[in-house]
């Protein structure tokens, strides 16, 4: 998680930090002159920031610009859940998809939460309703309903916990419970089958169709392939990545757990099986170390600009705007919290 306490950033800095990020193709680079054109916007941001008390929350999958540019945390899901529940801001803006800005508002129903994404969707939580939660609930009435933080609020609302991928297996370990229906990723819920396997761990879990649409496309011939052209290379791999490719890694782990395993290794080439925002993070801090092999865009989370974020300052539309039933919100709170107080029993113990 990042936190940054600096009020206007300069052209320069901006560059230094966006210079050695790739963008897709090797010849477009940021210059001094594009950071430079970004300024007037930035600045208009910052004075907005200051003058509502408002802060930005961005998730490391969206424009480097913007992570560098005018986010006050950046972060996973759920260090970035983890900061709205502690904000005194009165506006939080999230800059995201849909259900992390959700989040921030079922954990503060009495705070504007500004979602500035035009297309925030995201396969995992576009992929289960509400309506199809109460039919499985049904169905099989003795079982602990856990979801994924990539759900919508009226899911969750339903759901007995929520989990994140920086703590999915802590958190099931813990549940009492030996029966689990685990929503609505089914790659993560085999990744999770095969560890409590391999740990000893009995646990009969079900599991939801849904899948992530970049992280399914990975395949272990590209780990093969990145292996043998780089012998020393290190695998970093989400679990939303089937098992097949997740077998093949040296870590499995979230968006910020990539990036704190780069942080403390001493190795010198990486490949990492996630969106393209987490290597352009890793190729600003790290210019010393190689991301070879290629990543892929999440075009939900790319959906996020610096333009949009002043527009939903300055004159949110409705759908800028996060509203949640009072029911939804305070049954959809109980599941957060309960994700909150498996991490931190946990964290204690
Ligand atoms: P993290 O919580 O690991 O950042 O993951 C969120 C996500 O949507 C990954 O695709
Ligand atoms: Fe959803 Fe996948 Fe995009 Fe993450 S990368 S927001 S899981 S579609």
């Amino acid at each position: 998680m990042a936190t940054r306490l600096s009020l206007m950033i300069t052209a320069k800095e901006l560059h230094d930090k966006l210079k050695n990020i790739r963008m897709g193709n090797p010849v477009c680079q940021f210059t001094e002159q594009n950071c430079e054109s970004l300024l007037p916007t930035i600045e208009r941001i910052e004075t907005l920031k200051r003058d509502r008390n408002a802060i930005i929350l961005a998730h490391n999958y969206v424009a480097p610009q913007i992570l560098y540019g005018v986010a006050d945390h950046t972060g996973d899901s759920y260090g970035l859940a983890k900061k709205a529940r502690e904000s005194k801001a009165e506006i939080i803006v999230f800059a995201s998809v849909r259900f992390m800005a959700e989040t921030a508002k079922i954990l503060n129903p009495d705070k504007v939460v500004l979602d500035p994404n035009p297309n925030g969707g995201c396969t995992l939580a576009d992929g289960i309703t509400a309506k199809d939660v109460k039919k499985l609930r049904a169905q099989f009435p003795e079982y602990t309903f856990v979801c994924y933080i990539n759900t919508t609020a009226e899911v969750k609302a339903l759901c007995d916990t929520c989990v994140t991928s920086s703590n999915v297996y802590k958190v099931i370990e813990r549940i009492e419970n030996d029966k689990i229906y685990f929503l609505p990723d089914r790659l993560m819920g085999e990744n999770i089958k095969k560890y409590f396997k391999k740990n000893g761990v009995e646990k009969k879990i079900k599991l939801y169709d849904g899948t992530c649409y970049v992280h399914e496309e990975y395949q272990p011939e590209s780990v093969d392939q990145v292996r043998k052209n780089f012998k020393d290379v290190e695998i970093l791999v989400h679990p939303e990545c089937s098992p097949r490719v997740v077998d093949k890694a040296n870590y499995v782990g979230s968006t910020s757990g990539m990036l704190d395993y780069v942080r403390r290794s001493e190795r010198k080439n990486f490949f990492l099986l996630t969106e393209c925002g987490l290597t352009g993070i890793l190729e600003s801090e790290f210019p010393e170390k190689k991301f070879v092999g290629t990543c892929t865009t999440c075009r939900y989370m790319k959906a996020n600009s610096l333009e949009h974020i002043l527009h939903t300052l300055e004159k949110p539309s409705p759908s800028n705007i996060i509203e949640l039933d009072p029911r939804v919100q305070k049954n959809a709170l109980r599941c957060v919290e309960k994700m909150f107080s498996y991490v931190e029993d946990y964290s204690n113990n």
